[in-house]
């Protein structure tokens, strides 16, 4: 079993070197996955880009996936969970997961940049008209104001419970 992972600006690879230290695995980004691991049994971790799971395609084409994790900014829901089985078409025998990352403008590059300048405006105007916010609704609002973080080894919990 390996950890593989596909990360932009760096979130996502953290989570990934968490996981593979708590089950004590060797990860590998997605474009360095070594040849006698192809085949074999993977968890796979990738950022969101418009609700997509970057890399999804490719990982289960290299590996077999028992576990996908979508690394986003937005808060966690079920919903968002089935929402990412569905529309990457991840086989039900496979656990799909949702973690919270973060997020820095200043990584971005331009054209990414521009995109989010418009969505963080939007995502952050939408949740300053709520009254109250949950502790993970609090940090993608923090993240829509340029950067913030949600990364966490608490987060990993359910995946840790359900791969072991
Ligand atoms: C162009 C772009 C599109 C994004 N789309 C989504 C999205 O659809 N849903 C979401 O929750 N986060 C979205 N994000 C936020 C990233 O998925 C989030 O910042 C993630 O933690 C980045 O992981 P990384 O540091 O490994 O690249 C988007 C970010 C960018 C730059």
């Amino acid at each position: 079993m390996i950890v593989v992972y596909k990360s932009n600006t760096g979130y996502t690879k953290q989570y990934a070197k968490m996981l593979s230290s708590k089950l004590d695995v060797p990860a590998y980004s997605l474009d360095e996955v070594p040849e006698c691991h192809r085949g074999r049994d993977a968890v796979f971790l990738g950022w969101l880009f418009a609700g997509s799971i970057v890399g999804y395609k490719k990982a289960a084409r290299l590996c077999r996936l028992r576990a996908v994790c979508g690394v986003g900014m937005s808060p966690p829901s079920q919903k968002l969970t089935d929402a990412l089985r569905a529309k990457m078409g991840i086989p039900s025998s496979v656990g799909v997961f949702y973690l919270q990352g973060g997020f820095d403008m200043e990584k971005l590059s331009g054209p990414f940049k521009l995109v989010m300048k418009y969505k963080c405006r939007e995502i952050a105007e939408r949740l300053s008209l709520r009254a109250e916010l949950s502790p993970e609704e609090q940090a993608t609002y923090q993240m829509a104001h340029g950067e913030g973080s949600a990364v966490s080894e608490a987060n990993l919990a359910e995946v840790l419970a359900y791969l072991r």
